[in-house]
Parts: structure tokens; C-alpha cells; sequence
């Protein structure tokens, strides 16, 4: 994979940087000024090539993998797929939102104007630390416990002009600094910035750093290299790990709030997705008068997980309600920007939680928003039974609007079918 991204690199992107035409337009010294980039990034690429293919890449986890512990069982999303295709109701399967003017009393603040956070300077808390309830937590709940009031880092990437003019569909995409063939293929397919019938699309990736030494030392050069290339990275000064998935849940916020006045949606989503944007704009349209819209797979009445060697365990310690609020999987959900703007300030009222959707669905409470359950949403998953044939039936694809999960080769295959000539009579149906 590393290969073929430098193979890439070199064959697509510089053809079109560094075209001859574009050369000759340059004087000696810009000229020069470029070559000298080029040597010191093939160095480091080849540095790091070398390196990477000793093998650790596969060291990192993939954190924001598998859901399956808490999706709907497959057969009843099968159901709902086959009776939104009789009703013929599909994009009409909106509910209300409950919404109060709670929401619009918080005021329009006038924040900053730039990234604020200069310093991560954060010492653990140890107030705490004594306590019989914290002894007696895993080491990871005691980790995120002891550094939880730090809750803003510098920035390290910005593309601030991400936001410049009116913009319709912000797409941010959670990612990691290994994973950047997700990127890749994301930027082919979904994650294209275009304009769509007049409608202006534009996409980011939010990171944070690395969570092992050597990694950081590796890959850092080459996101700077990739963030060089495409300009579309948003990078924070603190560790990706699972449970730090909210602190890029709230940094997105306040970075959205600080920069994209005139954004209309947001679409959030993880980098292992299928997204559909021509369904995502043709929703929006449907819900265009909807105020405080917040769409996804959303799960009412889920239950805390108290079983020990689930991904998504909570110990009573940190959560002691039978209930969680209603909340969309992080794997893809929309929202508007008022929403997102009136979202940043709710979290800032509420202690961090370590699942990340969940945290969201604590904030919209605050609001009072209930987020709305769309049946196109399907970020639990269609891993549960890996040999149903909608896994593979491009005119399921077609007609969702996120599905979870796809990995790079299956994410380009899948794409290329459903952009095909394919014939998909029931798709009518829902339009
Ligand atoms: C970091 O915090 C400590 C204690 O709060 C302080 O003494 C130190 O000067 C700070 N360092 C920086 C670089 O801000
Ligand atoms: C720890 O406790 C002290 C005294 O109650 C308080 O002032 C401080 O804010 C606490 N620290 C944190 C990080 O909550
Ligand atoms: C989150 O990131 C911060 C800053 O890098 C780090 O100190 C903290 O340990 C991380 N928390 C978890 C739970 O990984
Ligand atoms: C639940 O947690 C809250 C806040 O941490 C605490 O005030 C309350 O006493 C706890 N309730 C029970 C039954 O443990
Ligand atoms: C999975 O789907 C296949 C094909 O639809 C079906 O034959 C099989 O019984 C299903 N397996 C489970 C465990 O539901």
C-alpha cells in the first residue's frame, strides 16, 4: 500500500504540479526551490518505506472499527430495507424533531477568529487518584480519568480557508495517521470536492498524532507531505486513541464554530464508510426546512455496556444511568451548522465521555434535539451476517446514504458498480 500511495504520488500528482508547462512558467528559482522538496521528500519517503516495511505498520488498531457489539440485528435491517422499497416512502421517513427554542437561547457569542489554543500544557489531575471507585478502574478508564479536564490542544495542520465563501456540504471524515489508503480512496470517490447542481462540497480529515513513538517519528513527515499535496488535513496536538475520539468530536466543533460561518451541513463520518453525497444532497433538499436537523442511525433507549471485554464497556464508576440518550453511530450522521455552532457550546457544559457518539447524543440532550433515525443510515453495519448478499448488491448501495463498513479495495469496487450503468428498477421507488 505504502508503494503504490508513493507510486501515486508520483505519477498523478506531480505530472500535475510539476507539468512541464507549469515549469516553464517558473523562474530558476521557484524551479529550484521545487526540486529541492522533491529530493528531500523521495529521501524521506524511502527512509520511511524502508523503515515501515520492517513491519509495524499493522501495530495500529483500528479503533473506530467494529460496531457490531451494539448494531439492530441484520435481518431487521433487511426489513426495513424491503419496506421502504413497497412504501415507496423512503426519503418521506422523516421524523419531527423535537425541538424547543431551548436551543436558540444560547447566544450567538462572538468567539474567535482563530484557533485559540497555543498550549498543551495540561498536568494530571490526581484529586481522584486515591479513591476506592478509581483504584479499582482498568488502566485505560484511569488514563482517560486523570488527563479528562484537558479538553483543548493546539493545532498543528489548519485549512481555515476550508470555509472561505458559502459552502453547503462540509464533509469531515475521521481518520489516523496509518490509514492514509482510506484517505485515498475517499478523495477518489465520495469524498471528491465538487460542485453538485450549484452545490459547493468540501472535504477534511481530522487527526490527531500518533499514539506510539515510532510511528510518529515515520509517518508525520508524510501526512505533512500528503497535507502538502492536497491541502485537506486537519491536525490536533493530541494522541489518537479510542477513547480521545471525543476530544476530536469537540474540537471539530469549536474549530467549525471559530472558522464556518457560512456553512450550511455537516456530514461526519469515519474513513472506512460508503457515503452516497447525491443522496446526502438530494435529503437535504427534501429537509431543507428543518430546523436543528440531525440525521443518522440513531439508537433510542441503548443501554450502557457492562460486560468487561466489549470494546464499549463502561464501568458504573463513569456512567451509572440505566439509559443512554438518544445518540447517531459516529460512523456517519448530518447536521447543520447552526446545530453544530449550538452543539459546541452544550459540550462545553458537560464532563467528557469517552464513546464519542455517545457524548454527542449527551450534548443534543442539552439542547433538547432529538436527533432523527434515518433508515439510509446504516452505521452498525452490514458485517453481522458477512454472507447476506446485500453486502454485495450494488442497488442497496446505491440507494443508502452511509453504510458501514468498507474497506479501500471493496470501497473502489463498490463505487465503480454503483456508478456504472446499473439498473436499479425498485431505486425509482424512492425518489
Ligand atoms: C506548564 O505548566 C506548569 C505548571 O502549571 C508551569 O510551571 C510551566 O511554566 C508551564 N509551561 C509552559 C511552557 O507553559
Ligand atoms: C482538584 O481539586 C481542587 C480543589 O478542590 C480544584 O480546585 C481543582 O480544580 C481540581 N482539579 C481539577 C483538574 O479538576
Ligand atoms: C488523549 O490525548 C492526550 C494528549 O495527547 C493524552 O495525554 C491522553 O492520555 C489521551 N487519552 C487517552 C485516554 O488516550
Ligand atoms: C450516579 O452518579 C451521580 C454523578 O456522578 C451521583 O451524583 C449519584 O449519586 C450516582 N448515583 C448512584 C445510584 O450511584
Ligand atoms: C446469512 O445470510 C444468508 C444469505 O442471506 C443466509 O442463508 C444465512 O442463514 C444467514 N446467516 C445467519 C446467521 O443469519
Amino acid at each position: 500500500m505504502t508503494v503504490s500511495f508513493f507510486r501515486k504520488l508520483s505519477c498523478e500528482r506531480n505530472a500535475v504540479l510539476f507539468g512541464t508547462e507549469f515549469l516553464v512558467r517558473m523562474t530558476t528559482r521557484e524551479r529550484w526551490r521545487v526540486y529541492k522538496r522533491i529530493s528531500l521528500m523521495f529521501f524521506l519517503a524511502v527512509v520511511t518505506l524502508t523503515v515501515v516495511h520492517r513491519g509495524n505498520i499493522t501495530s495500529m488498531q483500528d479503533f473506530q472499527g467494529d460496531r457490531i457489539e451494539r448494531q439492530a440485528p441484520m435481518e431487521l435491517m433487511a426489513e426495513d430495507y424491503k419496506k421502504d422499497l413497497i412504501s415507496g416512502s423512503f426519503w418521506k421517513t422523516v421524523q419531527r424533531v423535537v425541538s424547543t427554542t431551548e436551543g436558540a437561547k444560547t447566544t450567538q457569542k462572538q468567539g474567535p477568529t482563530s484557533w485559540d489554543v497555543t498550549s498543551s500544557n495540561c498536568s494530571v489531575n490526581l484529586n481522584f487518584s486515591s479513591s476506592e471507585w478509581f483504584t479499582g478502574l482498568e488502566a485505560n478508564f484511569k488514563q482517560f480519568l486523570l488527563y479528562r479536564h484537558c479538553r483543548y490542544f493546539p493545532i498543528l495542520m489548519n485549512h481555515p480557508e476550508k470555509c472561505a465563501g458559502d459552502i453547503d456540504l462540509l464533509m469531515v471524515i475521521k481518520s489516523v495517521i496509518t490509514q492514509y489508503d482510506r484517505r485515498e480512496v475517499i478523495r477518489q470517490t465520495w469524498g471528491k470536492e465538487q460542485v453538485i447542481d450549484g452545490k459547493r462540497i468540501k472535504t477534511l480529515f481530522l487527526l490527531g498524532t500518533s499514539s506510539n513513538e515510532e510511528e510518529r517519528a515515520n509517518h508525520q513527515k508524510l501526512l505533512e507531505y500528503e497535507d502538502y499535496i492536497y491541502g485537506d488535513i486537519l491536525q490536533w496536538d493530541f494522541m489518537d486513541s479510542f477513547f480521545n475520539l471525543t476530544l476530536k468530536e469537540i474540537h471539530f466543533l469549536k474549530w467549525f464554530s471559530t472558522y464556518c460561518g457560512n456553512t450550511r451541513y455537516i456530514f461526519k463520518g469515519d474513513d472506512d464508510v460508503f457515503v452516497s453525497v447525491p443522496n446526502i444532497l438530494e435529503y437535504l433538499e427534501v429537509s431543507k426546512d428543518l430546523k436543528d436537523l440531525f440525521v443518522g442511525d440513531v439508537l433510542f433507549k441503548a443501554k450502557p455496556i457492562r460486560k468487561k471485554q466489549n470494546k464499549y464497556y463502561i464501568p458504573q464508576a463513569l456512567y451509572n444511568k440505566t439509559l443512554y440518550p438518544p445518540y447517531a453511530g459516529g460512523g456517519g450522521f448530518l447536521m447543520d451548522g447552526p446545530l453544530a455552532r449550538k452543539l459546541y457550546g452544550a459540550c462545553e457544559t458537560l464532563e467528557l465521555y469517552p464513546i464519542d457518539d455517545v457524548f454527542l447524543g449527551m450534548c443534543l440532550e442539552v439542547l433538547q434535539v432529538t436527533p432523527i433515525k434515518h433508515n439510509a443510515f446504516k452505521t452498525f453495519g452490514l458485517v453481522k451476517n458477512k454472507t447476506s448478499r446485500l453486502n454485495r448488491e450494488p442497488c442497496f448501495f446505491k440507494s443508502m446514504i452511509v453504510v458501514h463498513k468498507l474497506l479501500p479495495p471493496d470501497l473502489l469496487e463498490m463505487w465503480r458498480l454503483v456508478n456504472s450503468d446499473l439498473i436499479c428498477a425498485q431505486k425509482m421507488d424512492f425518489l
